[in-house]
């Protein structure tokens, strides 16, 4: 055998191997769910149901302690007169509405009816960067979040909300609360 072929042997050889190799990777690959363990049991044995599934969604109080942090964040954003993050924190509280809207379908005219007559006139001033008239525009709104705890009623506060009162936040996130009775 001469010089070349022995080359090109090795060549052809070293090609197959490359092949083989590949080709036992992938039987590894497809072989390897057989070896795996067994799926860990779901957290539950039945699938859940609607109502379970509908039970779990988060109500008024859980989505109302985000809609509270962002529009304290808003008043921070526009007294730094950061007006992306303004309109950021807006348009989130909007969002997070929606899930109320759906999950207390009861209680959603009242925050459709905050929404146009408070979010829409603080949204005007966010794109006019406007501070004073933003900061009119949320002085009004405060009122409207308040107006409307007290308007609302459960089987558990059939005297409704007005205990929950929110004021313009002064030096944190969390002091957008006015725990004074
Ligand atoms: C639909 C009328 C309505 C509007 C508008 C509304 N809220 Fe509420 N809010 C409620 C109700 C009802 C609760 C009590 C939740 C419950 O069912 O447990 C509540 C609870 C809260 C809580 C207590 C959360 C907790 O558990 O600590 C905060 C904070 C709050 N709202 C902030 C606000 C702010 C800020 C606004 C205005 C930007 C606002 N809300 C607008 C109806 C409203």
């Amino acid at each position: 055998m001469n010089r070349r072929y022995t080359t090109l042997g090795a060549g052809a050889a070293a090609v197959v191997l490359g092949a083989l190799l590949i080709l036992a990777s992938q039987v590894a690959v497809i072989a390897a769910p057989s070896a795996a363990p067994a799926p860990q049991a779901a957290a539950t044995s039945t699938p859940l149901t609607l109502q379970q599934l509908s039970d779990i969604q988060p109500g008024l109080g859980t989505i109302m302690i985000e809609y509270g942090h962002r529009m304290a964040a808003l008043w921070f954003a526009g007294q730094a007169a950061n007006w992306d993050l303004a309109q950021y924190q807006l348009t989130e509280m909007r969002e997070i509405q929606e899930v109320a809207e759906t999950t207390r379908p009861a209680r959603a005219p009242a925050l459709k009816s905050f929404e146009s007559s408070f979010l829409d006139p603080l949204e005007e001033q966010i794109k006019a960067k406007d501070k004073t008239k933003f900061e009119s525009a949320y002085n009004s709104a405060i009122q409207g979040c308040n107006s409307c705890h007290g308007s609302q009623i459960s089987a558990d506060w059939p005297q409704g909300f007005a205990f929950i009162k929110v004021q313009v936040p002064k030096d944190s996130l969390e002091s957008i609360y006015a725990y004074t009775p």
